[in-house]
């Protein structure tokens, strides 16, 4: 039977990118059936729910989504959707690669790091969230255990194994946040000394920071807790040229939800300027986690083609093209 793909095509920039990766993934020869269903501000229009139960049951359904970025309203009352699907589905690790490709206006050209994010706990558990009736106070737990930080820390290792890694760096701030980092920091050495073969080593988040900028060619595999992998992730982005070239895999055990690390772009929302590459990649990722590399790696090699000539790319690449021409540029490769 062909594999059904739940397919959420999101808010803002979403649609456009969402439609760009699967008009790439049926040029490629790749037979999915799609379950398209809504979440989101598309959702609320809709339904009235930013999360509606037919999604939830669509995504457990067919276990693999392809999904575009959400808005979540700013403000009380609202919690991120995002947030919500990764703790209902216990996506708890988040796998963010990035790799340079020729042709973009990156200042550097031979990045290849993955951020291994814890999914669940840390600061976005949403725990304990409370601000005072007078409004001047406010507080929010952060909550780790030893057994998610030892599923993360293990799903980094392993994947490091897998794809022939060399080392795994643990980013924390142990020094300050004695208790959950603290707890985080001490897990990942006990789960790195059952990997002998792999070069281990840890680093304080604001030193990761500064030698991600300065030295990332020191850094492979990264593993680390929910905020700080957000952040540098987003700054790993920046090293590949930006936003619209990353993507990220949410992974739990029973599903996966495939994204782009980026937001839903308000500012160059329904003007055709997105770069569809993030989600492209995302689906990439989707493939690989199907076993299906032949396909994967023939649609890679197009991304990077039209990039690398700079026929037809979007403006973030330093092109003067939009989404549906940069995606023409590649199935035309297929
Ligand atoms: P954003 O990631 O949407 O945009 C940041 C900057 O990057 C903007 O200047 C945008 O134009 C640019 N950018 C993003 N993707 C791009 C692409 N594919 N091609 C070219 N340029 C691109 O972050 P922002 O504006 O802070 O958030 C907007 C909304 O997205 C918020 O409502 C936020 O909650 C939501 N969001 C959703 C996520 C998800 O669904 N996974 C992740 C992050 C934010
Ligand atoms: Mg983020």
């Amino acid at each position: 039977a062909k594999q059904t793909i739940t397919v959420i095509k999101g808010d803002g920039i979403g649609p456009s990118i969402i439609d760009s990766a699967i008009e790439i993934l049926n040029a490629a020869g790749c037979e999915f059936d799609y379950e398209y269903v809504d979440a989101g501000l598309a959702a609320l229009e809709k339904t009235g729910e930013l999360l509606p139960q037919a999604t939830l049951e669509a995504i457990d359904r067919n276990k693999i989504t392809l999904k575009g970025p959400l808005t979540t309203p700013v403000g009380e009352g609202f919690t991120s959707i995002n947030v919500t699907l990764r703790k209902q589905f216990n996506l708890y690790a988040n796998v963010r690669p990035v790799k340079s490709f020729e042709g973009t206006k990156a200042r550097y050209s031979d990045i290849d790091i993955i951020t291994v994010r814890e999914n669940t706990q840390g600061m976005y558990s949403g725990l304990g969230q409370i601000v005072s009736p007078d409004g001047q106070e406010a507080e929010a737990k952060s909550r780790i255990t030893r057994d998610g930080a030892e599923k993360i820390v293990t799903f980094a290792y392993e994947l490091a194994r897998r794809e022939g890694r060399k080392k795994v760096t643990t980013v924390h701030k142990a020094n300050i946040l004695k208790s959950t980092s603290g707890l985080f920091l001490k897990v990942a050495r006990e789960v790195a000394a059952r990997y002998p073969d792999i070069e281990s080593a840890e680093m304080i988040v604001d030193a990761a920071c500064m030698k991600l900028v300065m030295t990332p060619d020191e850094f492979d595999v990264i593993v680390t807790t929910n905020l700080f992998g957000d952040i540098l992730s987003d700054l790993c982005a920046g090293l590949v040229g930006g936003l619209g070239m990353a993507p990220g895999a949410n992974i739990g055990e029973g599903a996966a939800i495939f994204e782009a690390v980026h937001g839903s772009a308000p500012d160059i929302a329904g003007k055709n300027l997105a770069n569809p590459t993030s989600v492209i990649l995302a689906s990439i990722q989707m493939l690989d986690y199907l076993g299906m590399q032949d396909k994967a790696e023939k649609i890679r090699a197009a991304v990077a083609d039209v990039i690398k000539s700079g026929d037809r790319t979007t403006r973030d690449l330093g092109g003067t093209h939009g989404t549906t021409d940069f995606t023409q540029a590649v199935i035309e490769r297929l």
